[in-house]
């Protein structure tokens, strides 16, 4: 059977406090098991804090590394420093980071290096804009997203992609579940093509909540989910771990 994932981005939102009692409570609540995990993202600066205080232990990642070993890049932090403080994944190439950071292919391809070689897991972020969507370009721009990041020699094991439409992400829109469906199918056929690798997990990102995420999931092509908004409330994020 292949495993379930659920990922909360917790985007710039939490103090240490807060995101310990979110942690927790949702800790409390819901267990990965082998066939279903919860992964939480919270902002590097709590990430110790909340592994060193949380009742259960928890998998945890970083929303980003630095594409850089290490040196002078003032405000960075490496992909080992985050390995080192107890993170076993890293989100790469999320599209608020596309936008509002101008990162581009060659950066992310850099990240993706940088993050191999300190041993995290990578969960991939690719999507296309509204105006790609309505051009009907969205799996033109999937490919270009993909090519040229990954080498042939790369573990794929290591590596989730998420599939997170730019126009879904915080605005209560998700695609139809036809196109959720061919685009999952599209990414999953690139990694069998290219790099001979049938097995990738491919998540759903955008606008998930509770009312939404059943349906979502029921697609065998969903591996699982990325949640932004509804992964700050526990009980929504529990419920939503629930449809997985
Ligand atoms: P929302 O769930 O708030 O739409 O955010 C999705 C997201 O960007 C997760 O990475």
């Amino acid at each position: 059977m292949k495993v379930k994932i659920l990922i909360a981005n917790w985007k710039m939102n939490k103090n240490l406090k807060d995101g310990l009692v979110l942690a927790n409570a949702i800790n409390k609540k819901i267990t990965n098991t082998k066939s279903k995990k919860f992964i939480i993202l919270p902002s590097i600066h709590s990430v110790n804090y909340i592994k060193q205080n949380i009742k259960k232990s928890i998998l945890i990642g970083a929303q980003d590394c630095s594409p850089f070993l290490k040196g002078a890049y003032t405000g960075d932090v490496s992909a080992k420093m985050i390995k080192s403080i107890g993170c076993k994944f890293t989100l790469i190439g999320h599209s608020e980071r596309r936008i509002y950071n101008n990162e581009t292919n060659k950066l992310l391809l850099e990240k993706v290096c940088r993050a191999n070689e300190a041993g995290l897991k990578i969960i991939f972020c690719v999507g296309e804009t509204i105006e790609d969507f309505k051009k009907n370009n969205s799996l033109k721009v999937l490919k270009k997203q993909l090519t040229g990041i990954f080498g042939t020699n790369y573990n794929f094991n290591n590596l989730i992609i998420a599939y997170e439409p730019v126009w879904a992400i915080g605005t209560n829109k998700t695609p139809q579940i036809a196109d959720i469906k061919k685009t999952h199918d599209f990414i999953k056929l690139f990694f069998k093509k290219n790099y001979k690798f049938s097995d990738i997990p491919v998540l759903y990102g955008g606008s998930v909540n509770s009312q939404n995420s059943k349906e979502i999931f029921s697609l065998e092509c969903v591996n699982g989910g990325l949640v932004g908004g509804a992964s700050l409330i526990a009980r929504e994020f529990i419920k939503i771990y629930d449809t997985l």
